[in-house]
């Protein structure tokens, strides 16, 4: 029987506004890899982007959708925004057991910068987009944990 080479998984850490579903379009055409975006599946089933239980529902399901995805090879990228730690390492743990590798792009971008690119994109309205205020982005900013040397050595390049 032929032996399916492994998957590879992407996580796209950062704060909204970095430049996540940017990135994550580019490298799905690029690589080619399959792009799970909570915010646009919330959209097309017409939930809330600040429904908590639905995006917590959904992206327990989209994460089983990924290992399969992973199991067959395919490289996937998860635009969670991973906030924290043990988050992103029980993502982390899940695909390596699956033999996938792993990679964690971290969007480290100045929090006056995410204020002008989401000051411009809620003007925009851009479908599947969660409007997010100046007063939102900074209490995100103190909950969010950045993945220090450390953990990122952790992961595959
Ligand atoms: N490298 C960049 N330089 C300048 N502007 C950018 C860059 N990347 C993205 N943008 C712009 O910033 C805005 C936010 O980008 P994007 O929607 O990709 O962020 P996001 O991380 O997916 O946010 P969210 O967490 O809310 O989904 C968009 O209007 C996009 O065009
Ligand atoms: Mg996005």
């Amino acid at each position: 029987m032929p032996t399916t080479p492994p998957g590879r998984l992407i996580l796209l850490c950062g704060l909204p506004g970095s430049g996540k579903t940017t990135l994550a379009r580019r490298l799905a055409a690029e690589l080619p890899a399959v792009r799970l975006c909570p915010d646009e599946w919330l959209f097309h089933l017409g939930l809330g982007l600040f429904d908590e239980p639905a995006r917590d529902r959904l992206e327990k399901q989209l994460w089983r959708h990924a290992q399969d995805l992973l199991r067959l090879g395919q490289t996937v990228i998860l635009e969670y925004g991973f906030w924290s730690r043990a988050e992103r390492e029980a993502m982390r743990l899940g695909a390596r057991a699956l033999g996938a590798a792993v990679q964690l792009r971290y969007l480290a971008v100045p929090l006056e910068e995410l204020h002008r690119r989401l000051e411009s994109r809620n003007a925009a309205g851009d479908w599947g987009t969660a409007p997010i205020t100046r007063e939102m982005l900074d209490h995100y900013a103190t909950i969010f944990e950045p993945p220090m040397p450390e953990e990122l050595a952790r992961y595959d390049a």
